[in-house]
Formats: C-alpha cells, sequence, structure tokens
C-alpha cells in the first residue's frame, strides 16, 4: 500500500517549497487516499502509469508530468513576479503547487491497468472526468477551496469559469506539456514530422 513516504519520496523537493506544514499533509494525504481508491499499490506501478490514455506518451509517467507541470507553473508565476515592475494579482505559492501536485490526482481513479501491460479508462473515470473526481477528493479531505479551484478547472472543466491565478498557470503549464504531444501524433510538430 502507498504511504505518505512514498508520496514524499516522489514529490519531496516540491512538497518542501508548500511552507503551510497542514496543507502539505493534506496534499500528502490526499494523494494517498486517491492511490487507495484507485488500487495504486506500490511506487514502481505509479512510475510506470501513464499521464493521459488521450494520446501517445513516448514514456513520459504520470509522475513525471505532475512534476512538470507543478515546476511548470511555478515558473510562468515567477517570470511575471521578476519581471513586471508591478503585478495585478495576488500569487499564492502555497496553493500554487498544492494545486499542481493535485491537478491530477482524479487520473489515480481514472485510469487502471488492463491486465496486459496496458491502461484503460476506468468506470468510475467514466463517470467523472479526474478534474470533477479530483475536485470532489480534495474538497472532502479539507483542501482550501483556492485548490479546490485549480483541481477543478485546469482542463476543460474550466474553460469560462471563473478561477483563480494559480489555475491559469497550472492550466497552462499542463497544456503545453500534453498538446505537444498531441500536435506530434498529428503531424503537426514541425520539424518531427
Ligand atoms: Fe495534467
Amino acid at each position: 500500500m502507498i504511504g505518505p513516504d512514498d508520496i514524499q519520496s516522489l514529490f519531496g523537493p516540491l512538497l518542501d517549497q508548500i511552507s503551510d506544514d497542514t496543507l502539505r499533509e493534506k496534499v500528502v494525504g490526499t494523494w494517498v487516499e486517491a492511490c487507495r481508491i484507485g488500487g495504486w499499490q506500490s511506487v514502481d506501478e505509479l512510475m510506470d502509469m501513464p499521464f493521459t490514455l488521450l494520446t501517445d506518451c513516448h514514456g513520459i509517467s504520470f509522475v513525471e508530468h505532475t512534476t512538470a507541470v507543478t515546476a511548470g507553473a511555478l515558473a510562468l508565476a515567477s517570470v511575471q513576479v521578476e519581471y513586471y515592475r508591478q503585478l495585478p494579482y495576488t500569487i499564492d505559492s502555497d496553493w500554487l503547487v498544492a494545486g499542481g501536485l493535485l491537478h491530477d490526482v482524479g487520473k489515480l481513479m481514472e485510469i487502471e491497468p488492463d491486465g496486459e501491460g496496458g491502461y484503460v479508462k476506468s468506470y468510475a473515470g467514466r463517470c467523472a472526468r479526474h478534474p470533477i473526481s479530483g475536485a470532489i477528493l480534495a474538497a472532502q479531505l479539507d483542501l482550501p477551496q483556492e485548490v479546490v479551484n485549480i483541481i477543478a478547472c485546469h482542463a476543460k472543466e474550466g474553460v469560462g469559469r471563473p478561477q483563480r491565478i494559480e489555475t491559469v498557470f497550472v492550466h497552462q503549464a499542463d497544456f503545453a506539456t500534453f498538446n505537444p504531444l498531441v500536435m506530434l501524433k498529428k503531424g503537426d510538430l514541425i520539424g518531427e514530422e
């Protein structure tokens, strides 16, 4: 069974950037609970899990994607803080990191092994896509509503909906790590045909 130490081993450097101890513990707890619900048993299983079923991941795992999106969202925030003389909104880096680490946590309930080395969408995933299931779980585990917004609205579910600035950064970092793979598959990534 996957426990808090396992999640710490996967995301330690990013978790350490959350200054609020309670929030950090809740992020870890949400991952542990999602792994339990989804039936994921070990870190090795998590390391092999693809981050999407919508296109070819080219070996990029769910853990790698979660790390890249969180670090990317932090970078999007930090360049604005560094280069804009005045920032017209307040960025909460604790919520940003927590939301980055949890934005796809619902995929632990949406994706399951097919028993033949591949992965399929689960029945739960057909009933509620990962932004919905992840947001429900985070709300049940008492994550701040702002973090729930990041999870609920980071993908198409958030289009046209009110969003935190941290949600915008997580969404853009997510799209930048997902869409090139879709373009690659379509032959639309110039130089990679
Ligand atoms: Fe994602």
